[in-house]
């Protein structure tokens, strides 16, 4: 969803070394470098991944197909952690992989989560971090994103776990659901699965996937387009059948 505002995906190394030229220099790829274990052996590293990314997602301004989506009543469930659905205007978003905006203890000393009430500086050659760090106002040790990462056991998962549970509400409430999943990637299924799911009993998934769009089973309909245009033709078709 976030390409179309100009946002990087990661698909595959070569496409996160294209977004991001040090971790090529450095043969860091996204798994390696979404790994929890460099916030306790290299603060610097850890923080100079999410910092630039916090100050990326921040600048950026949603583009048009949020507010198509928001014109329809939808409900989000989401693996990105880039808090665009919030920019753009929803209450209710359910962030299953947790929220750039969000910081708690690496260790954690709590299970406190608090907003992101800073900025972090990056030095863009090395992509390291620049003291001072994020820390913990419990301990006074390191805070990190409440994200969860790669091989991850110390996320703390209340937060995203009170918005699942609230989307899991509102979905018995729904007699006809129509799930639209918009690039949600196989390499992580967790999207995928999930559109599959809520979408089982009515059998009304549209998958909108410019490289991977296939449906399994004909359970759905396939739009092998980007996520901005796939959203316009839409909202065009509809205003031309229900005016
Ligand atoms: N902005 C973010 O928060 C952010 C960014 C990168 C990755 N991540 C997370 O990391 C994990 C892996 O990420 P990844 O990037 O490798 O995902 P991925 O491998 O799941 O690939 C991205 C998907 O987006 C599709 N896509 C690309 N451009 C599109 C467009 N314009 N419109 C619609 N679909 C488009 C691709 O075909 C692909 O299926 C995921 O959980 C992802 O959510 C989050
Ligand atoms: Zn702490």
């Amino acid at each position: 969803m976030g390409v179309d505002s100009g946002l990087p995906d990661f698909r595959g190394t070569e496409g996160f070394w294209r977004a991001y030229p040090p971790y090529e220099r450095l043969g860091l790829k996204f798994e390696e470098i979404a790994d929890p274990v460099h916030f306790a052996d290299d603060p610097a590293l850890a923080w100079g991944f999410y910092g630039h990314r916090l100050g990326l997602y921040r600048a950026t301004v949603p583009h048009e197909g949020f507010s198509i989506l928001r014109s329809w009543g939808a409900r989000v469930f989401t693996s990105n952690v880039d808090g665009q659905f919030q920019k753009a205007g929803f209450a209710d978003v359910a962030e299953v992989h947790g929220s750039i905006h969000h910081v708690q203890c690496v260790e954690p000393c709590t299970d406190d989560i608090w907003e992101c009430s800073f900025d972090v500086a990056v030095d863009p050659e090395t992509m390291r971090a620049v003291d001072p760090l994020p820390s913990c106002p419990n301990c006074g040790g390191l805070a990190r994103p409440n994200i969860l990462m790669f091989g991850d056991w110390g996320w703390v998962p209340h937060r995203s776990q009170a918005q699942l549970d609230a989307l899991t509400e509102w979905r018995r409430s729904q007699r006809k659901l129509v799930v639209i999943e918009i690039g949600a990637g196989s390499a992580v299924p967790t999207v995928r699965r999930q559109a599959e799911l809520a979408s089982a009993a009515s059998g009304a998934l549209i998958r909108i996937n410019p490289r991977e769009p296939e449906v399994r089973h004909g359970r759905g309909v396939s739009l092998p387009v980007n996520a901005l245009e796939a959203l316009t033709a839409l909202a065009r078709a509809i205003g031309r059948t229900c005016p």
